[in-house]
């Protein structure tokens, strides 16, 4: 898919970080958006940002793990824009903490988000994009599709299967209409680390980013992380327009920053060992990355409050 303009996008978690981004850069290019989001207030401030560009937006509060919810979107999104060209599957939250420790709701949480949520809206979306002449669906796995680390055991455990999941269609949709892509974000400067939860019974010293903030001489805290991980990621904006590049380009896996590809290339290279180089990696790609938005995009509100628990 070469040209966005014209084309109707559906968004999930479009109230912040590159679902945020991708509804702008997408609006920027001509296309429609439905936005769709659980937080209400983020929701109105992104479609604040959309305001000045002449395409049609609708706003969609959703919570997506709700699977009816899902099951009833693209009819809403019909009703709205005719029809349903794009669908990313971009809603994604995280828990950290180890498996032993994690309350058992916490796991089915980022689960049925994570996971379970772009099964349901592939599923739901398909039926629709197959009746386009040419549509794309777009599933954010992470690099933590690819390698692991401790405290994340859900979080791989969900995204290693949307790679999975999401390869898979690729195959089995090749020859259709719809090009299939899964998307490996490395460090994005997001609102993720806020909206998470962070199991705070114990204490992990092997974490990368508190290794790196140690490093650096910062606290322990959940705020203070997650304004760590917000202001030292690639901007999300920059991110989104990688991830629309690959789509434009047909690019079935969309690697986003180089601490992606590299950690790609280190488990390939070294599939026991690969975490050892991890802290080199973060700290040095932490103080290389451009961490600026792009040029030409709409200022937006700093989101400070946690929205999700
Ligand atoms: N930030 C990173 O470094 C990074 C790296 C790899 C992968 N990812 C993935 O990228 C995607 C986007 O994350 P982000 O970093 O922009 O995070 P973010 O927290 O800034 O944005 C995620 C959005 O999803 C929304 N959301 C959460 N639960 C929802 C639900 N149940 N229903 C609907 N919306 C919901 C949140 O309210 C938020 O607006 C996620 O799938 C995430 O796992 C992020």
């Amino acid at each position: 898919m070469k040209d966005f303009s014209n084309k109707i996008a559906v968004i999930t978690g479009a109230g912040s970080g590159m679902g945020r981004y991708l509804a702008v850069l997408l609006a920027q290019a001509g296309a429609n958006i439905a936005a769709c989001e659980i937080n209400k207030t983020a929701l109105a401030e992104t479609t604040a940002m959309l305001a000045d560009y002449p395409v049609k937006v609708s706003s969609h509060i959703l919570d997506v793990a709700d699977k009816a919810a899902i099951e009833a979107l693209p009819k809403q999104v019909i009703a709205e824009h005719g029809c349903i060209d794009m669908v990313f599957n971009n809603a994604g939250v995280t828990v950290d903490s180890t498996f032993e420790d994690m309350p058992e709701d916490d796991w089915d949480w980022v689960f049925n988000i994570n996971l379970q949520a772009v099964i349901n809206s592939s599923r739901a979306f398909l039926p629709y994009l197959k009746q386009r002449p040419e549509a794309a669906l777009i599933n954010t796995s992470s690099i933590f599709g690819m390698i692991t680390r401790e405290r994340q055991s859900v979080y791989h455990t969900a995204k290693f299967a949307v790679r999975g999941f999401t390869e898979c269609l690729a195959k089995e949709l090749k020859s259709s209409s719809v090009q299939v892509h899964c998307v490996h974000p490395g460090h994005i400067g997001t609102n993720i680390i806020t909206n998470g939860r962070i199991n705070k019974s114990e204490e992990s010293t092997n974490s990368m980013e508190r290794l790196v903030m140690k490093v650096l001489g910062l606290g322990n805290s959940q705020e203070e992380l997650a304004a760590f991980f917000r202001n030292n990621g690639m901007h999300a904006s920059r991110a989104s327009q990688i991830i629309l590049d690959g789509v434009r380009k047909k690019r079935s896996r969309i690697m986003v920053g180089t601490d992606a590809k590299l950690m790609d290339l280190a488990q390939r290279l070294t599939p026991m060992h690969y975490e050892k180089i991890f802290p080199l990696f973060t700290l040095t790609l932490t103080l290389l990355r451009n961490k600026k938005p792009i040029k030409g995009i709409p200022s937006e509100a700093k989101i400070t409050t946690r929205l999700t628990n």
